[in-house]
């Protein structure tokens, strides 16, 4: 047995509404860390920000449960602990530096077109005994262009020739390591990974906000991963979360 198989424990669905929603009903009724919930196709599948992430048969869904205390801002590090175990994934496939990692949690192509998306669910108090962390990634197929939104792409558009199963058995090794690492060194040594394998440092941005859109110049991430810009006024600003454009969309 592979050190992979003894932590894991995967729930294989043909469909399923969204594979966050049924893992966060598996973890609420005491299921435990480890178990991963993967579905061919979602009927319902979410989207950051209320968006629906379109789910045909052919890609890779998945949600993983993760149980430990902490505060938000700790949780929202494992998003960049996820995107950059893919990241790597990706280019050792390629043998190529073809995918980074986009802020601060999606993972797109050096041509700028996204092939993965993360949602990470808390359970919404300030201490979280449990994180579900949620996982989509074009394999076989993409949605359309959409006005206001990046591109999409499939790794088969990329010229990657890889069975989903296949793909969740590399992930899950890279995260595994990249997660006990950071359980032990804390996010310092994956920011430093994370500003190596980054998409667009020292390019202009757009920063949109519920309430407001930013511009400035992509700088750095913080201790805590909050994105750091030289804004249009020449100030250093931060911001924790929102949408970063950069001017190909
Ligand atoms: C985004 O980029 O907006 C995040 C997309 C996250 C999609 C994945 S697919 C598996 C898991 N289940 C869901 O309903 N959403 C996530």
């Amino acid at each position: 047995m592979d050190k992979n198989s003894v932590f894991w424990n995967i729930i294989r669905l043909d469909e399923v509404g969204s594979t966050n929603d049924y893992a966060r009903d598996l973890a609420a009724n005491g299921a435990p860390e480890g178990t991963i919930v993967v579905s061919k196709i979602q009927k319902s599948g979410k989207g950051r920000r209320g968006r629906l992430w379109h789910s045909p048969q052919g890609n890779l869904y998945l949600s993983m449960i993760l149980k430990f205390s902490s505060e938000a801002f700790v949780m929202g590090q494992l998003s960049f602990v996820v995107s950059l175990a893919l990241t790597k994934v990706l280019n050792e496939l390629t043998g190529k530096s073809k995918f980074l990692c986009k802020w601060p949690n999606d993972v797109i192509t050096s041509d700028y077109c996204k092939v993965s998306g993360i949602l990470i669910e808390t359970t919404g108090t300030s201490l979280n005994d449990f994180v579900i962390i949620g996982m989509g990634v074009n394999n076989k197929n993409h949605p359309d262009d959409v006005d206001g939104a990046i591109k999409a792409t499939s790794l088969s558009d990329c010229g990657i020739s890889i069975e989903n199963e296949k793909l969740l058995e590399l992930f899950l090794e890279k995260f595994l390591e990249m997660f006990n690492f950071w359980k032990i060194e804390g996010f310092s040594g994956i920011r430093q990974d994370w500003l190596e394998n980054a998409y667009g440092l020292g390019q202009d941005i757009v920063i949109r906000l519920p309430k407001e859109t930013l511009k400035g110049k992509f700088e750095d991430i913080d201790q805590d991963g909050a994105i750091l810009f030289i804004n249009e006024y020449g100030q250093r600003q931060r911001i924790n979360s929102g949408e970063v454009f950069f001017n190909k969309d």
